[in-house]
């Protein structure tokens, strides 16, 4: 724990998104809990994506990495990741209005699969 936290502190960081993920779907029922754990997790991965471009300039990285198939399905499930964090939040608004959207169950399932496909493969790259 002492060394995930101390030479890969963003990896913890995304351990505790997938977390604070978990426990936002168990307290689906309840939206004054469900949407704030949401739309955190949301904002810390969106930080964590905005401080890995700012700072380490990771897409600009891909054309001089040795592409493993690895790091393709990885940069595949990050994408998909964050393109389903927009239909959750469009989803999500409709139903908090009383408009039930049958895509956000659906959705969410595709989401969690990516979200922990995504902690996983992070942490086989080496
Ligand atoms: C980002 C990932 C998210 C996931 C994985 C997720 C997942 C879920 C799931 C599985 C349900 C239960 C749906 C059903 O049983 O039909 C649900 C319900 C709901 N979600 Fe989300 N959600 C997310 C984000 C959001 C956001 C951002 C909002 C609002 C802005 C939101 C608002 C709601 C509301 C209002 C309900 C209905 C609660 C009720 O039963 O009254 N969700 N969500």
């Amino acid at each position: 724990m002492t060394t995930l936290l101390t030479q890969h502190p963003l990896k913890l960081v995304s351990v505790l998104v997938c977390v604070i993920l978990v426990i936002g779907v168990l307290k689906r029922r309840k939206p004054r809990v469900h949407i704030p754990l949401m739309v955190s997790a949301f904002l810390i991965d969106l930080t964590m994506v905005i401080y890995l471009e700012v700072r380490r300039g990771v897409v600009e990285s891909i054309p001089g990495r040795e592409m493993t198939t690895l790091l393709i399905v990885h940069i595949c499930l990050s994408t998909v990741v964050l393109i389903l964090y927009g239909v959750q939040i469009a989803t999500g608004l409709k139903n908090a209005r009383g408009n039930r959207r049958p895509w956000h169950r659906k959705a969410a399932v595709a989401f969690l699969i990516t979200r922990f496909g995504n902690l996983i493969t992070s942490f086989l790259i080496t």
